[in-house]
C-alpha cells in the first residue's frame, strides 16, 4: 500500500480550480485515455502572468492532487516563471509522491509544457530542456511516451534504472518490449554527462574481476601475497586474501585502503570490500 502526504490527500479530496475556462488562451494537454491518465490544463492570462487556471484530469488520486497543485503553483505567476516548474517541483510541493506515482507529477508538467509550447513554440522549450539526440520518436508504444520524455524525466530527476524510467514515465510498464531502448537512453545520457553507465551484475562481476586481475593482485604478488575474488552480492566485494596477506596484521587496513579504493575507482564508488 502507498504512503501519500496529507497534502496529496488534501488535494485529492478537496482539488482547487478543477474545471474548464471557456476563453483560455493556452490549453496543454499530456496523457491520453488509452493510457490510463489525462490531464487538459487551461491558462487564462493577463500578459505574460496566468491570472487563472484550471484542469480537468482523468486519473488516479495523485494525478487528480499533482494538477490540483499545479494550478496553485502558476496562478500569479509569469510564463517566464511557469516554464521553469519541473515534475519534481510539483511533487516536492505535495510534500512527496510514491516513486510509483511519480508519472502522475511528469504528466502535469508535460500538460503545463504543452500549454507553453504554444505560446512560446515548441522549439524553444525543447531547446530549454535539452533534449535527446535522436528526436521525439515513440519508444513505448503501450503508453505513447516518447524518446524526448524519457530523456526529460532522467535530467530533471537524475533517473538511472529503467525500473525508475517506468515509475515517472508509465515507459516499459506493460509489455515490456522498449526496455532494452529505456536503458540505451539512460546509458547515452549518462555518457553525454559524464557518467559510467549504469553496470549490470554480471558487466560490474567481470569488471571487478578484471581489475582484481590485472590492477590489484600483481600489486599485492609483489610483496608475496595474493588475492581471489569470491563472490559479489550487491555492492559487497567478497574476497579472500592468500599467500603472506592472508596472515599478515594489516590485512583490514590493506583491503581498504587499496583494494576497495582501486575498486571504488576503477569500477563503482558504491562497492564495499569484505574478505570472507
Ligand atoms: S512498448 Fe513499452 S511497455 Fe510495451
Amino acid at each position: 500500500m502507498w504512503e501519500y502526504s496529507e497534502k496529496v490527500l488534501e488535494h485529492y479530496r478537496h482539488p482547487r480550480n478543477v474545471g474548464k475556462i471557456d476563453d483560455a488562451d493556452l490549453i496543454g494537454e499530456a496523457g491520453s485515455l488509452a493510457c490510463g491518465d489525462s490531464l487538459k490544463l487551461y491558462l487564462k492570462l493577463d500578459g505574460n502572468v496566468i491570472k487563472d487556471a484550471k484542469f480537468q484530469t482523468f486519473g488516479c488520486g495523485s494525478a487528480v492532487a499533482s494538477s490540483s497543485i499545479l494550478t496553485e503553483m502558476i496562478i500569479g505567476k509569469t510564463l517566464e516563471e511557469a516554464k521553469k516548474i519541473t515534475n519534481k517541483d510539483i511533487a516536492d510541493e505535495l510534500g512527496g509522491l510514491p516513486q510509483e506515482k511519480m508519472h502522475c507529477s511528469v504528466m502535469g508538467q508535460e500538460a503545463l509544457e504543452d500549454a507553453l509550447k504554444k505560446y512560446y513554440g515548441e522549439d524553444v522549450i525543447e531547446e530549454e530542456l535539452g533534449v535527446s539526440p535522436s528526436g521525439d520518436k515513440i519508444v513505448c508504444t503501450c503508453f505513447n511516451v516518447t524518446e524526448n520524455q524519457i530523456w526529460e524525466a532522467i535530467k530533471i530527476n537524475n533517473l538511472k534504472t529503467v525500473e525508475e524510467v517506468t515509475n515517472y514515465t508509465k515507459a516499459g510498464g506493460a509489455c515490456g518490449r522498449c526496455r532494452g531502448v529505456i536503458k540505451d537512453i539512460i546509458d547515452t545520457y549518462l555518457k553525454k554527462e559524464g557518467h559510467a553507465p549504469q553496470l549490470t551484475q554480471t558487466q560490474k562481476i567481470l569488471k571487478i574481476s578484471k581489475v582484481i586481475d590485472q590492477q590489484i593482485s600483481p600489486q599485492l604478488q609483489k610483496d608475496g601475497g595474493d588475492i581471489e575474488l569470491v563472490d559479489v552480492v550487491g555492492n559487497t566485494v567478497q574476497v579472500k586474501l592468500t599467500g603472506v596477506c592472508s596472515g599478515c596484521k594489516n590485512a583490514a587496513m590493506t583491503l581498504k585502503s587499496f583494494v576497495e579504493s582501486v575498486l571504488k575507482d576503477k569500477v563503482d564508488a558504491n562497492l564495499e570490500v569484505e574478505q570472507v
